[in-house]
């Protein structure tokens, strides 16, 4: 086995991965010769030289969105009581500009809240239960590296009283990262530094580790799919489900309106007639600014990450080759001395796809609108906008009223 492993090295130029190989012992030589047969060379190659690559250009036009109904309640809460609903937590992101060492999930918010966002989300989940009597499934996206810490608290926090059974847990895939060079990068002298892949890999995550297939099997029709760092993800609000089924939408999305044109927030629009996302790195000031007759943004429907997908077209999505973006990132390495080094700046990318990129590959996407204080309250960086702060003042001042 090493021999064939060190002849494909050698065709990618990735030898270093087996420098210090003689010094391993049997499991270590193991894990590394096991990793290393895992990574599609050819598909890291295309991602190294796709790193600078200018984003095609695209026709861009206008995509339209529905104002809230009563009667899409009913419809929610009917669908929740058939137990044809789940929500799907996306927790395997790295957290790095709220710099928490640990799941970001385990994040402890104070400001009168006292709770970690898993405890948040868990809320959303009991209050379903209130207002359907089901305990609805809950699905929770993690990362081979926050996975164990992850569980670790749910167990430690007793599964913060909802009942163990209905709580799952699945990892996300991951690719390696390389440095500037194209090179493979290694944290210690068996072990190659691998990154969660995105939340784009979350239908084939779920396809991956056989939870597609338990969905189905317990009848789940609808899944909701949000981020940990929302805390006031609207995961329990019967509306935007029954939405999604009035409409038969193979999935939905929950948008606002922009705050001011300048927002940096992805905004719908059709790429090419096509549903689709912009980020926002990608307006430009005449796009931003742009109003129709009535004086609104044309382009000024923002995606908050707050998605319903059916699962037919979760499967629909599965082996969809979603783009790579690359992210720059500070990451640990060793160094041909086998060093462990911490480098004070970024050396090194990670690759990863979004799930607004799977858009493209449905006709018809259904944006409901909502308000901004009711179901967007995030949390990304450690002080400033979209901190533990802001997203606490928003929380505090929904649950007033
Ligand atoms: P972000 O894009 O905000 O990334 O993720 P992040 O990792 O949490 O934070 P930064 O960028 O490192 O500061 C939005 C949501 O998607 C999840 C995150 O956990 C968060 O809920 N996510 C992101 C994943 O589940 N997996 C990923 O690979 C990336």
């Amino acid at each position: 086995m090493y021999n064939d492993v060190l002849s494909k090295l050698k065709k990618y130029n990735q030898e270093h991965l087996l420098r210090f190989y003689d010094e391993l012992n049997d499991a270590e030589k193991k894990h590394l010769l096991d990793q290393i047969n895992t990574i599609d060379f050819e598909q890291m190659n295309e991602l190294y030289k796709s790193i600078n690559r200018k984003e095609e250009i695209a026709e861009i036009t206008a995509m339209s969105s529905y104002e809230n109904k009563d009667e899409y309640y009913d419809a929610g809460i009917e669908s929740m009581k058939r137990n044809e609903y789940a929500v799907l937590t996306m927790a395997g992101g790295q957290g790095t500009r709220l710099g928490h060492s640990g799941p970001k999930g385990t994040y402890f918010l104070e400001y009168g809240i006292n709770k970690s966002l898993f405890e948040i989300q868990c809320d959303k989940l009991k209050h379903i239960y209130e207002i359907s009597n089901v305990y609805t499934p809950w699905f929770i996206m993690t990362s081979n590296e926050n996975n164990n810490a992850t569980i670790e608290f749910f167990e430690a926090n007793n599964y913060f009283g909802y009942p163990k059974d209905k709580i799952s847990f699945f990892t996300q895939d991951e690719l390696p990262m390389i440095d500037t060079n194209g090179k493979i990068v290694m944290d210690s002298k068996y072990n190659i530094k691998m990154g969660a892949n995105g939340h784009g890999g979350v239908a084939s995550s779920l396809h991956n580790s056989g939870i597609l297939e338990k969905m189905k099997e317990q009848g789940i029709k609808y899944v909701f799919i949000g981020g940990i760092d929302n805390v006031l993800t609207p995961c329990d609000f019967p509306n935007f489900l029954g939405f999604a089924k009035h409409h038969n939408f193979p999935c939905a999305s929950y948008i606002i309106p922009k705050g001011y044109p300048e927002e940096k927030v992805g905004v719908f629009c059709k790429k090419n007639g096509r549903p689709a996302v912009v980020e926002y790195i990608h307006m430009t000031p005449e796009m931003n600014n742009l109003r129709d007759e009535d004086g609104n943004l044309v382009y000024g429907d923002a995606h908050l990450l707050i998605n319903l997908f059916t699962i037919e077209a979760l499967e629909k999505i599965i082996d969809k080759k979603l783009k790579y973006v690359a992210a720059f990132k500070k990451t640990e390495y060793i160094n041909d001395l086998g060093e462990l080094i911490v480098p004070d700046k970024e050396n090194a990318y990670k690759f990863e796809s979004f799930i607004f990129d799977a858009f493209p590959y449905f006709d018809n996407i259904g944006l409901l609108k909502g308000k901004r204080e009711e179901i967007f309250a995030p949390i990304k960086n450690a002080i400033g906008v979209d901190s533990p702060e802001t997203a606490s003042k928003l929380y505090l001042d929904f649950y007033r009223k």
